[in-house]
């Protein structure tokens, strides 16, 4: 038995690559994809499958056992609404959501489950492990920069990864993030204060997502980095993790959830 997949923003660049990833998962099966209304793709075949571009989210959502989205915070919600009405889990792939937004997404969770990862890629949430383990030991010593690089059509930043990243290194040290977190210090003509966690964005070319985590002592740099080849590390993480999702209660999870549970 396959499990049946919808996909939204499906003529995104993630979009593409979940539906390709979809297609190469022999567990999983395309069951719709979905465009906003007046696309040019609406109605036409989704490569050689038997499925075409729609934007009826309810007669999409009816027939699958979990969506995936990675669109814009303002395309998440009405999908939202409808994986609600139809029972439907969903995973959000999608960034940049800011805390009320986030709070309108954990409380949906409690009638459908709701996987929300700023980042789907296996490596980056080993990476998470890691950066864990590094806060623990190296956190309260170190000068902590996070530095990330994205291709120059991203709209947000500090990306969702780095914002992640910066929150479980606060948590490892028993800290609040908000209050760590510096953005801008480097305009201000100050030198670092001490126990801050620097946040540096790069946006140019093409790049996928970089992300490097320094925890500078006085006389060496420990650096935990990670970058993606292309989009289909996001599209695998993200498909495995809805298969999985599908099957759980309502409730509000994470990639570690996930990968915690398939160990
Ligand atoms: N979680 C992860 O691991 C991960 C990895 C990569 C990217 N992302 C995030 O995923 C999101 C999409 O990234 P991308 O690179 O695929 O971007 P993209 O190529 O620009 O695709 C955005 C998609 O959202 C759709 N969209 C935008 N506004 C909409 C609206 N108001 N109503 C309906 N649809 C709308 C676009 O539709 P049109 O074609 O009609 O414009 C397009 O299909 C971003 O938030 C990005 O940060 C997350």
């Amino acid at each position: 038995m396959t499990i049946k997949i919808a996909v939204n923003a499906a003529s995104g660049k993630m979009g593409q690559q979940v539906i390709h990833q979809v297609a190469a998962n022999n567990q999983t099966e395309l069951t719709a994809a979905f465009c906003r209304v007046g696309h040019r793709l609406l109605g036409r075949k989704v490569g050689f499958q038997d499925i075409v571009y729609s934007s009826d989210f309810d007669s999409g959502l009816s027939g699958s056992e979990v969506v995936i989205d990675f669109s814009l915070p303002e395309a998440t919600f009405p999908l939202l609404d409808a994986a609600v009405k139809n029972n439907t889990p969903l995973l959000i792939g999608t960034t940049g959501f800011n805390s009320e937004q986030t709070e309108k997404i954990q409380n949906a969770a409690k009638s459908i489950p709701i996987l929300l990862a700023p980042n789907t890629s296996i490596g980056v949430n080993s990476a998470l492990a890691l950066l864990t383990q590094a806060a623990k030991m190296l956190g309260k010593k170190a000068d902590i920069e996070i530095i990330e690089a994205h291709h120059k059509h991203k709209v947000d930043a500090p990306s969702g990864t780095a914002i992640r990243m910066g929150q479980a290194i606060a948590e490892a040290m028993g800290e609040d993030f908000d209050h760590l977190k510096v953005t801008d210090s480097r305009f201000q003509k100050c030198s670092r204060n001490k126990g801050e966690i620097g946040m540096s964005v790069i946006r140019a070319g093409e790049i996928i997502g970089e992300h490097k985590v320094l925890f500078a002592l006085d006389n060496e740099i420990i650096s935990i980095e990670h970058k993606a080849q292309n989009r289909l590390c996001f599209a695998e993480g993200a498909v495995s993790a809805a298969a999985w999702l599908a099957s759980q209660q309502p409730g509000f999870y994470t990639m570690q959830d996930f990968i915690s549970s398939s160990h």
